[in-house]
């Protein structure tokens, strides 16, 4: 007997536990950026950046004064939750930190809830949604690199920093780390602000996906289905594209359409479980606007690093020809590294090679993360993310610091 009640006392614990850790696993899906950084009790500013056109963006930062500064730009329909959302042993940003890094996380245009300002629009207009990849790189990034150079600077007068004639230091160079679609606008701020080539001292691009054409393993039956969602729902006025929690909603409802879009455009995943995870987190796959979905088509249709393609008639007013204007990638200097992941069903290994091959002479590097199976958004969630990819990335980012990054094509 007495046996047995310690046996069911055991149950009785386990069972709670089991229970309570659901009951937080479910909690922290709803949790933003700053919801992380206050539970787990870290130390972070936060910073309000107005951009040229208007949009106000709220950064998070880990400072560490007179550290390199390194800025995370999270990818399409994300936001700065990718960096601290798998907690503070394997996110990529307490990592950065915690090996003496000035950490910054960018929130672009478009993510809730930190990139739904504006000074004049509100975000049921349609207005506050025409932007794409462009204006992410024309204007946020600009925004946002200047205002760390402000801050840092700062702080660097403060701390008495003066070379020998007593001017100002310099701008202090940013480290560049992003995910997808940042690539893209890492491209479009250093074509159209040529002087922040001297600004950046290093890009690492996770997944980039500046070359679509014939790349993507999905076909355009698939990419038809797509546009027509986005067109459906622009009719009925929701000119984002997925509020948050609607792709939760979706995939708790009809799993078995959420899983065949998964694999379609995020590819394999070990198990199905791994796979419809990240739908799980309300601020992680959300927002987004028709037209950042409609650029890249117009990216992976036409084979080129094009502008925004508005039709005939709107292009000659904006750029003076019927065509959209290629962005003048030829001026790029900034080293480059590029990593891929074997089963990345948007920016295949293939597609990774012809951004070196074909496109920029700056790239140092080329990694494939170590694993047969990994796709586009395991960079952000896989549980292995620490070692497969994070590891990796501050290794390659010192070995560059120190002068000793190897030239390596994988
Ligand atoms: C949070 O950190 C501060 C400063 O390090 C400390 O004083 C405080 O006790 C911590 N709070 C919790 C709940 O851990
Ligand atoms: C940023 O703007 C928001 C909204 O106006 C405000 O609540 C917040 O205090 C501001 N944060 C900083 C650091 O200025
Ligand atoms: C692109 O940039 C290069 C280098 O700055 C310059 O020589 C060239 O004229 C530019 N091309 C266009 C089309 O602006």
């Amino acid at each position: 007997m007495r046996g047995l009640g310690w046996i069911t006392a055991i149950n009785i614990v386990l069972v709670l536990l089991a229970i309570n850790s659901v009951a937080s696993a479910e909690s922290r899906y709803k949790w933003n950026t700053l919801d992380w950084l206050e539970s787990l009790n870290i130390t972070h500013e936060l910073h309000n950046v107005t951009t040229e056109d208007g949009y106000q963006l709220e950064l998070q930062r880990l400072p560490r004064k007179g550290a390199h500064s390194v800025l995370l730009v999270h990818g399409l329909l994300g936001s700065s939750l990718e960096w601290v959302l798998l907690g503070p042993d394997r996110s990529l940003a307490f990592q950065l930190h915690k090996r003496g890094y000035d950490v910054w996380l960018a929130n672009l245009r478009g993510t809730a809830p930190f990139g739904r300002r504006h000074v004049e629009l509100t975000d049921v207009m349609a207005e506050f949604w025409r932007f794409s990849f462009h204006e992410h790189g024309a204007y946020d990034l600009p925004a946002i690199i200047d205002h760390m150079a402000q801050v840092t600077g700062r702080e660097s007068e403060l701390d008495g920093h003066q070379d020998e004639q007593g001017e100002k230091e310099p701008p202090r160079q940013v480290l560049l780390i992003g995910h997808s679609q940042a690539f893209n606008a890492f491209l479009v701020l250093l074509s159209m602000h040529p002087r922040f080539n001297q600004r950046i001292r290093l890009i690492q691009a996770m997944a980039p996906l500046a070359r679509l054409h014939r790349q993507v393993q999905f076909d355009s039956t698939q990419v038809r289905h797509l546009m027509k969602f986005v067109k459906k729902r622009q009719k009925v006025n929701n000119f984002e594209i997925f509020p948050p929690g609607y792709l939760r909603k979706i995939c708790q409802s009809k799993s078995d359409v959420c899983e065949y879009y998964a694999k379609q455009f995020i590819g394999s995943a070990k198990n199905n479980k791994k796979l419809l995870e990240p739908f799980n987190y309300e601020y992680l796959l959300q927002g987004g606007s028709a037209r950042e979905i409609k650029h890249l088509q117009q990216i992976w249709k036409s084979g080129d690093f094009i502008a925004y393609d508005y039709g005939p008639v709107e292009n000659m007013q904006i750029y003076h020809g019927v065509e959209a204007l290629g962005y003048n990638i030829s001026q790029i200097t900034v080293p480059i590294i590029l990593y891929f992941g074997e089963t990345d069903a948007i920016a295949t290994p293939s597609g990774v090679h012809t951004i070196y091959a074909r496109m920029l002479k700056s790239v140092k590097s080329v990694r494939r993360i170590e694993s047969a199976k990994f796709n586009h958004l395991d960079f952000l969630i896989s549980a292995d993310v620490k070692t497969l990819v994070n590891d990796k990335l501050i290794g390659q980012m010192e070995q560059f610091l120190e002068g000793r990054l190897p030239y390596v094509i994988e």
